[in-house]
């Protein structure tokens, strides 16, 4: 069942999203070579709880730590720790708050020091893609529409998208119905409703789609080692298009 959100449960959701977003305008000063991702995520941490908010990641199916912290090769889901990023890595912080009873999520990857040409490209073309989806994002709209418009231009760019994570519904839950798939088919899926409210959170690779979990049994990782990198948002569908929650005008650079 996928939840169609009321104007005053939108109005909470706003809350906690926006919050989201402010953590990652918060951390970026702190993302340089040096810092460990622990460093990263304990900084996260206080910040969510001096704001009223929980950071739903800790705890969630056993995941031991607050944010996620996604280091060059890695996908997704890393958990921080105490690595220290260096000079030209990439990484990729997952920041989600439950406040209000409602949960805002929103990722960005973050260049530490600076970039190497591919990766700067990787970065670019995968932020651009997450646009593209949203761009689809409008009362009878279909979830095809935002599939296929991201992987058409990753691919057409010479990237590729993973398959095995998606965006997905949220709101009371941390994970709601419906899986929003980063690949697909135009007027394919189900048809986009005012205040259904939905992350886009395209995982574009470098080399192959492929992917491992590590030990950790969190961790995925790219499975020829190059690399990953992600951005997610948060949205709701309005009458006429979108409104990105976890976007704050003017400070959210994606
Ligand atoms: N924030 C991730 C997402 O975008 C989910 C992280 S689950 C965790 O859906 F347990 F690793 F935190
Ligand atoms: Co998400
Ligand atoms: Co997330």
């Amino acid at each position: 069942m996928i939840s169609i959100k009321t104007d005053e449960e939108v109005e909470l959701m706003r809350q906690s999203a926006r919050l989201a977003a402010e953590v990652l305008v918060m951390i970026e000063p702190y993302v340089k070579p040096g810092v460990t991702t622990q460093k990263l995520n304990d900084i996260c941490h206080d910040y969510i709880v001096s704001h009223g908010a929980y950071p739903s990641p800790l705890n969630y199916r056993g995941f031991p730590k607050s944010i996620c912290s996604s280091v060059n090769d890695e996908i997704c889901h890393g958990i921080p720790s105490d690595r220290k990023l260096r000079n030209g890595d990439i990484v990729n912080l997952d920041i989600t708050t439950y406040m209000n009873g409602f949960h805002g999520d929103t990722s960005r990857t973050f260049f530490v020091g600076s970039p190497r040409k591919r990766a700067k490209k990787l970065v670019d073309v995968c932020r651009e893609s997450l646009q593209r989806g949203i761009d689809k994002v409008r009362p009878g709209a279909r979830l095809g529409d935002i599939g296929a418009a991201i992987q058409e231009f990753v691919e057409g760019s010479g990237f590729t998208v993973v398959r095995e994570f998606c965006g997905h519904g949220i709101g009371r839950n941390f994970h709601e119905e419906p899986q929003v798939l980063h690949f697909g088919h135009p007027g394919k899926g189900i048809e986009l409703q005012k205040n259904m409210i939905f992350t886009i959170e395209p995982m574009v690779n470098e080399g192959k789609a492929d992917l491992r979990i590590l030990g950790d049994k969190w961790t995925a990782v790219t499975l020829d080692g190059s690399l990953s990198a992600q951005f997610e948002h948060t949205l709701c569908v309005t009458d006429d298009g979108y409104e990105v929650l976890t976007r704050l005008n003017g400070l959210t650079p994606f």
